[in-house]
């Protein structure tokens, strides 16, 4: 199996991100940490926690990350999380402990003691990432890939053109567009072709676990959110499309090209670039995902939350 560090915001779809890398056979889930996004660092951070005590994963570290984006003010997606990052289902007092050290740190400690490259999936603002970047740039090598939940090859969710984890830290961007990490992002363009319909929720509830039922939970409040805010009546369930591709490579389409994201722009601050066809001429520095078997993503999805508690 890959070993991995998952770095994630949760948030409804990263909670479902965490349970497929815990649960598919050709994921070694070495870390989860936390930064801030969807929600404030503490409740991320918290809702990892709960996202492990539902599904009984007790033998991965949780650490907290950054509690804001490198410039700039959080602004967290409260009209579709929820005040707590994570409405919709009654939630347990976690039983899963935080891990003391700061997420650079666990991850800095994962990196070292692996013997081979590691996986790094993010599913938030790309905060912690740049931050490591930064920091320890001696760890890069370490890293196999870099697969990121975040932008969009056309139109943005959260401003017309800029969608929310690029929108968040668009400076985080920049760092690790620049990094020389290898890249594969996964933006809205792919994500909205995992819509949790209602046959989906209720094949997720049928799995009959306790993961499942409070999953489903999840999704009917994630795809009411979206109805009333962004006029889609599924929630696209963006974050664990990440994990799939690196589980299970062939749920998804890709294709190299150039990103860059906008810093500057007067409206379309966080906004990335994606150069598809090759006209700047620019050298890709990325691979794009572009189209989802969905079928078989749903099936990850359900047979994860079926094997887990
Ligand atoms: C992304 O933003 C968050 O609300 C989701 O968790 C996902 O990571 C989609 O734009
Ligand atoms: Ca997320």
């Amino acid at each position: 199996p890959v070993p991995v560090v998952l770095d994630c915001d949760p948030g409804h779809d990263d909670v479902f991100a965490i349970w497929l890398a815990a649960a598919h056979p050709a994921i070694d889930l070495r870390a989860v940490t936390t930064v801030a996004g969807n929600g404030l660092l503490e409740h991320t951070t918290r809702n990892a926690l709960i996202a492990c005590t539902v599904a009984g994963i007790a033998d991965v570290p949780v650490a907290a990350g950054a509690e804001g984006p490198l410039a700039g003010p959080l602004r967290p997606a409260v009209d579709i999380h929820g005040h707590d990052a994570l409405g919709g289902p009654e939630l347990p007092e976690p039983t899963v402990p935080l891990d003391p050290r700061p997420a650079a740190e666990l991850t800095a400690d994962v990196l070292l003691g692996a013997d081979e490259p590691v996986t790094w999936i993010a599913t938030g603002p790309l905060t912690n990432v740049a931050l490591l970047v930064r920091e320890r740039p001696e760890l890069l090598e370490r890293v196999a890939r870099l697969v990121w939940m975040g932008g969009s090859t056309g139109r943005g969710n959260t401003t017309p053109y800029a969608e929310f984890n690029a929108w968040t830290d668009p400076e985080a961007v920049d760092v690790v567009l620049r990094s020389g990490l290898d890249v594969t992002m996964v933006g809205l363009n792919i994500s909205h072709q995992a819509l949790a319909t209602r046959p989906v929720r209720e094949r997720v509830a049928a799995t009959g676990t306790r993961t499942g039922r409070f999953g489903a939970e999840l999704l009917d409040y994630f795809s009411h959110a979206y109805e009333t805010a962004q006029q889609m009546p599924d929630g696209p369930l963006h974050d664990p499309i990440t994990v799939a591709l690196v589980a299970d490579p062939a749920v998804a389409t890709t294709a190299r090209a150039r990103i860059d994201v906008e810093l500057a722009g007067t409206e379309t601050r966080g906004a990335t670039s994606v150069d598809l066809n090759g006209t700047l001429g620019r050298e890709p520095n990325a691979t794009v995902a572009l189209e989802l078997d969905v079928d078989r993503f749903w099936h990850l999805i359900t047979d994860a939350v079926a094997a887990l508690a």
